[in-house]
């Protein structure tokens, strides 16, 4: 069964804390990005475990091995349920991405490590070097070398899921951002509805302005939900 994820990409944390009480009983996740918690820093996160929800911390994690480790053993410590590193990073950053885990989780699970493929606002003519054989292939590549490197899944556009699961197995999770009703145009690219995104067999379902910039946004997360289920 999908879950939704509402992205909560707000200027500061009272924003952010109405939008989840409207959102609190009908989406299981939010989303803390890079607006908020740099706005805010790791102490949101316990707050919206307190509301009850589970956490994606989406800091989209690129860098050296040895920094990536140590900023995935903070995020964990701060309770995030979900972690997002680009798998650009490649397999190094992954295994020392899990080690931070290990280390910030002390026994316990810990949060899912998802790798960023190619965002979903972009297409072909975003990418300053050539892809010939297109942005698809491209991202089936990164995600089956995310899933060598033992990452629990990729994030990527629901265009891209079935064959990511052809490939990495059905138990290789993902999530897709880029979800639009039909009517919707605005930055994202690689764009499906909510309907598609799960007839696909992704597992979680980032959902930002459709629901945050609804006149009434508990009522859009509703028929998102029913949508999914439907
Ligand atoms: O408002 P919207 O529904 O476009 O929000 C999508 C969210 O998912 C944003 O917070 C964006 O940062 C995030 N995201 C994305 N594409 C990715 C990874 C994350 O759009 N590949």
């Amino acid at each position: 069964m999908s879950e939704l994820v509402v992205a909560l990409d707000f200027k500061d944390a009272r924003s952010a804390f109405e939008m989840a009480e409207k959102v609190r009983g009908v989406a299981p996740w939010v989303k803390v990005g890079l607006e908020l918690f740099c706005a805010e820093g790791p102490g949101i996160i316990t707050r919206f475990k307190e509301m009850g929800f589970k956490v994606f911390v989406d800091l989209k994690f690129f860098d050296i091995p040895n920094t990536v480790k140590g900023a995935v053993r903070s995020a964990t410590r701060a309770g995030a349920d979900m972690i997002s590193l680009h798998a650009l990073g490649g397999e190094r950053m992954a295994i020392a991405a899990r080690e931070g885990r290990a280390e910030g989780a002390g026994g316990n699970e810990g949060p899912l490590l998802m790798a960023i493929t190619i965002l979903t606002s972009m297409d072909e003519n975003d990418i300053p070097f050539p892809v010939p054989d297109g942005l698809g292939s491209a991202v089936l590549d990164l995600a089956l070398a995310s899933s060598q490197a033992g990452l629990d899944g990729v994030v990527c556009s629901g265009l891209e899921v079935e064959a990511i699961k052809e490939k990495c197995g059905k138990d290789f999770l993902a999530l897709t951002p880029g979800i639009r009703p039909a009517s919707v145009s605005d930055d994202q690219r690689r764009v499906v509805t909510p309907s598609q995104a799960v007839e696909r067999g992704s597992n979680f379902l980032v959902v930002g302005r459709p629901i945050t910039g609804a006149d009434d946004p508990a009522e859009a997360a509703r028929r998102i939900v029913a949508e999914m289920n439907g």
